[in-house]
């Protein structure tokens, strides 16, 4: 069996993905079991796509994108934040473990800020152990 944990990072293009890019860059630490994926916008995110990457086995799921207002379609982190926090009721009402998932905002400027928030979550996601559904899918 794998033991590596694996934490799924939906990135928005235009702010964390451009901060992971930073990160990269300036060569700061960045968990080497992160699988990054590209969207144009948090809002892009059916948490569909984040339940799904749990289900499957993923010991984490992050998504960032743009800080509140900075949003390059305006209005498009607003929805994302509503069904980040849906999302989570709705991992709440099944028993699946919320802390999990992780919603923030990380700007095109802040590589620091994208290691940092990575790493942090990479060490809770350690200490909570491997996700259950790895050895036994929810779906195949
Ligand atoms: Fe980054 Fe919308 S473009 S959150």
């Amino acid at each position: 069996m794998n033991n590596t944990p694996t934490i799924v990072g939906f990135l928005c293009n235009w702010c964390s993905y451009a901060a992971a890019d930073l990160a990269g860059n300036n060569k700061l630490p960045v968990p080497s079991f992160l699988k990054t994926i590209r969207v144009m916008c948090s809002s892009r995110v059916d948490p569909v796509f984040m339940l799904g990457a749990y289900l499957r086995g993923a010991d984490g799921v992050l998504m960032a994108g743009c800080h509140p207002g900075d949003c390059h379609y305006q209005t498009g982190n607003y929805y994302a934040r509503r069904r980040f926090a849906l999302m989570h009721k709705i991992v709440e009402t099944f028993n699946l473990d919320p802390e999990r998932f992780r919603l923030s905002w990380i700007s095109a400027s802040e590589g620091q800020r994208f290691s940092q928030v990575t790493n942090e979550f990479a060490e809770h996601v350690n200490k909570q152990g491997p996700n259950p559904l790895k050895t036994k899918p929810f779906v195949e």
